[in-house]
């Protein structure tokens, strides 16, 4: 059979740039994922900068289809596409280049096992009570008709109180740790970052106290998750400086900013819908499953690259050795193919479950307890104080091709 040549491929429509921050300037462009997933399976998309032409997967099971291949796909080669096609300096790229997102099997297995007892049923619990303690505490500052910038007030400073408790972080660093946080990951917005420099400083900085904080551990482990990366060794070797610098990096930004916006996002669709409010106001039991249902609505990770290893065929598809494929989880959390009524906030879905917001396959998502426990536990609170959720401002996306965040979301809770 003849293979099909570059020009028979289908391109992305020319209105979708994943290389452009501003194509999720008002949120995932739901409309576009859904022409692009009905014109074909992997489409083609144009390189730019230091990205060549790469591939496009929407569909639910071609993205599952790679993420599980990882003989054939790897993600050494980088775990995403930087906007404009500009890969961070040196220093940054090489850290961030060299942690466990990046980490093919065996490597990949050694290193998860060597952080999994942080994710234990007993670390999990702890959690959990200090979590509620934190959320009562938080929420007893407001009062039925006030008005809150939900993001400032609520949603950004959960997941960081709990991101430091589980790795360890001193308390009165969370705010430093907040800061930085959001420049890292806001390096293509100009209103969080001003100039490129900006971000690449706070990288250096949590690299900085990366360093501290692994140094500190070493001398005297405690029971957290920098214990563990402080004294974990591959290959019978303490993890090298950049790993460590790389890991630090990794653990802040995709702990803190994921959950803060799947939260941020959660609260949004309450507020669109106050039937589910309600629903969720009377039914207590839904409470798991509309978590669910509220990630796949929000999708938090635009999306994640793979790399062909070897010439593969996906779905029909030839994809050749080296090249890229960019795995849209937006798009395949409204896959129709799954997702019945895809575009429908129903937190009684049974197939909520099958979304793909943490991934899947061996790089699915270290955390993802965590942020469901975050949820979990925030969510019905809010909801048992408040039984409305108006919105005074339209809400503020964050600009980023990687991470789909809301910036700013301005609500009365009475
Ligand atoms: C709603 C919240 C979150 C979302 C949507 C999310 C999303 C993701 C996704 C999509 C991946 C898969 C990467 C891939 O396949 O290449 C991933 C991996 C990862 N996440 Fe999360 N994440 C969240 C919360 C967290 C938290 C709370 C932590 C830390 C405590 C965390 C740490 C990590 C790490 C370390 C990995 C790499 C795992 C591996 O390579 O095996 N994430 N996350």
């Amino acid at each position: 059979m003849s293979q099909a040549t570059v020009s028979d491929n289908v391109w992305v429509p020319k209105e979708f740039n994943l290389l452009d921050a501003k194509i999720f300037a008002n949120g995932h462009p739901w409309s576009l994922y859904r022409k692009m997933r009905e014109c074909g399976r992997l489409i083609r998309h144009n390189g730019a900068g230091d990205i060549p032409d790469f591939w496009v997967a929407t569909h639910h099971d071609d993205i599952r289809a790679v993420s599980h291949d990882t003989q054939r796909f790897t993600s050494n080669a980088g775990f995403n596409f930087p906007a404009a096609g500009k890969y961070p300096p040196p220093a940054v790229a090489s850290a961030i280049s060299r942690n466990i997102i990046n980490f093919d099997p065996p490597d990949h297995t050694a290193f998860k096992q060597m952080l999994m007892p942080a994710f234990s049923p007993a670390r999990m619990k702890a959690l959990e009570e200090h979590t509620r303690a934190f959320v009562t505490e938080l929420l007893d500052q407001f009062q039925p008709g006030q008005d809150v910038e939900f993001v400032r007030d609520i949603s950004s400073v959960i997941p960081i109180r709990v991101l430091c408790d589980l790795l360890g972080i001193p308390k009165e660093d969370e705010n430093k740790i907040l800061a930085w946080t959001n420049l890292m990951v806001g390096v293509n917005d100009p209103e969080i970052s001003s100039t490129p420099e900006q971000s690449l400083k706070a990288f250096m900085e949590v690299f900085a106290y990366g360093k501290w904080l692994i140094k500190k551990r070493r001398e005297d482990p405690k029971e957290d998750l920098m214990t563990l990366v402080a004294n974990g060794e591959l290959g019978g070797q303490l993890l090298d400086e950049t790993v460590l610098d790389g890991m630090c990096a990794t653990l802040i930004a995709a702990g803190n900013e994921t959950t803060r916006n799947a939260i941020t996002g959660s609260i949004l669709l309450l507020a669109e819908e106050p039937a589910a409010l309600k629903l969720l106001a009377d039914r207590a039991d839904l409470t798991g499953n509309a978590v669910e249902e509220f990630l796949r609505l929000t999708t938090p990770i635009i999306h994640m690259m793979r790399t062909a290893k070897t010439d593969v065929n996906i779905a029909g598809q030839h994809i050749s050795k080296g090249e890229h494929v960019a795995l849209l989880y937006g798009a395949a959390n409204h896959d129709p193919d799954i997702f019945a009524d895809p575009e429908r906030l129903n937190l009684e879905r049974s197939e909520a479950r099958k979304h793909l917001a943490f991934g899947t396959g061996i790089h699915l998502c270290i955390g993802q307890r965590v942020a469901q426990l975050e949820m979990r536990i925030l969510l019905p609170e809010v909801i048992r104080r408040f039984k409305n959720i108006d919105i005074l401002e339209a809400p503020r996306y964050l600009l980023s091709n990687f991470v789909s965040g809301i910036k700013k979301l301005s609500v009365r809770l009475s």
